[in-house]
């Protein structure tokens, strides 16, 4: 896709990744609506990227509401007369597999898998009527391999890859000019190891449990020992522009992983788990 003057609209916006890609695609001149579960953030990031000349606006939302992602469409679509790009971003991560109450499972998978799915039903039938398009998934390196104290976060994770492969057979069989990538990050500096900000008040005491609390001390270090989120903005602008499925800014975790799984599944032993590879790629 040839960027300049096309509209990308992306969620978690204000923050990480969404917001560094903001930047990112505003330097080639694209114009962005900006979703975000966060009002000063959010109001913030429209400012800056305002002040640097880009074309922006910024809406309040939940992507786990249907109404708010379409909200998305539409401002984008009365904003700049249409949308090519949406970037289905926004994520939260929480809860291993053992002993998460069902209340925070809902709420990873709502923000992380229904906002997907609300961000396809939005836009994907518009692109398809234009017949020009692209969708941006964030997966993770958790949605290739299951990782301990992190079960909610790879049920969404894995569901999203899953999404993205079934959106990328079925554009195939459109013929139409409509492309889908699934962006599998190791660890990126950013504040997704905060996500309980964005909590519903009444699920924020299970945060403060001895398991949930070393989990997210973990989680910081991992997180904090990152690459740095321009790379991540960099390797999406590329793909939108080359139409390329896979987007693996930790090319070398995400095959081994993959590798490991194969050879586990052909009677080989399960994968060792060290999440300090998945810092630097
Ligand atoms: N940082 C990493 O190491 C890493 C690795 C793999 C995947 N990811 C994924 O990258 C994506 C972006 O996260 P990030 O790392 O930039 O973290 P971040 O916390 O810096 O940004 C996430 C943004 O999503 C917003 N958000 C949260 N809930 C929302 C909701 N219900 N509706 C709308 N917006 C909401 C937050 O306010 C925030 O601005 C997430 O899907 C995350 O799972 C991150």
């Amino acid at each position: 896709m040839e960027l300049q003057g096309k509209t990308a609209v992306i969620t978690g916006g204000a923050s990480g990744i969404g917001l560094a890609t903001a930047r990112q695609l505003a330097t080639s001149g694209v114009n962005l609506v900006l979703g975000d579960i966060e009002a000063a953030p959010l109001h913030e990031a429209v400012e800056s990227l305002r002040a640097s000349g880009a074309n922006v606006i910024g809406l309040l939302g939940d992507v786990a509401k249907e109404a708010d992602v379409f909200a998305l469409r539409d401002a984008a679509v009365s904003e700049f007369g249409t949308a090519h790009i949406v970037f289905n971003n926004a994520g939260v991560g929480a809860g291993p597999a053992i002993g998460t109450p069902k209340k925070v499972w809902d709420w990873v998978m709502g923000v992380n898998v229904d906002g997907v799915i609300n961000g396809i039903n939005a836009f994907v039938p518009m692109f398809l009527e234009q017949n020009e398009g692209h969708v941006v998934n964030t997966g993770s390196l958790a949605g290739l391999g299951g990782v301990p104290g992190m079960g909610a976060y790879c049920a969404s994770k894995f569901a999203v890859v899953g999404i993205s492969e079934c959106l990328f057979h079925e554009l195939l069989l459109s013929g139409k000019n409509v492309g889908v990538s699934a962006l599998c990050p190791g660890f990126v500096r950013t504040r997704i190891h905060e996500s309980h900000r964005n909590m519903p008040d009444e699920l924020k005491s299970y945060n403060e449990t001895p398991t949930t609390k070393a989990i997210s001390d973990f989680a910081a270090k991992a997180v904090n020992s990152g690459i740095d989120v321009t790379e991540v903005a960099i390797a999406v602008e590329n793909a939108i522009r080359t139409n390329t499925f896979w987007i693996l800014t930790h090319e070398h975790s995400a095959i081994r992983t993959t590798e490991q799984r194969a050879a586990w599944m052909q009677g080989g032993p399960p994968p060792g788990i060290d999440l300090s590879r998945a810092t630097k790629g």
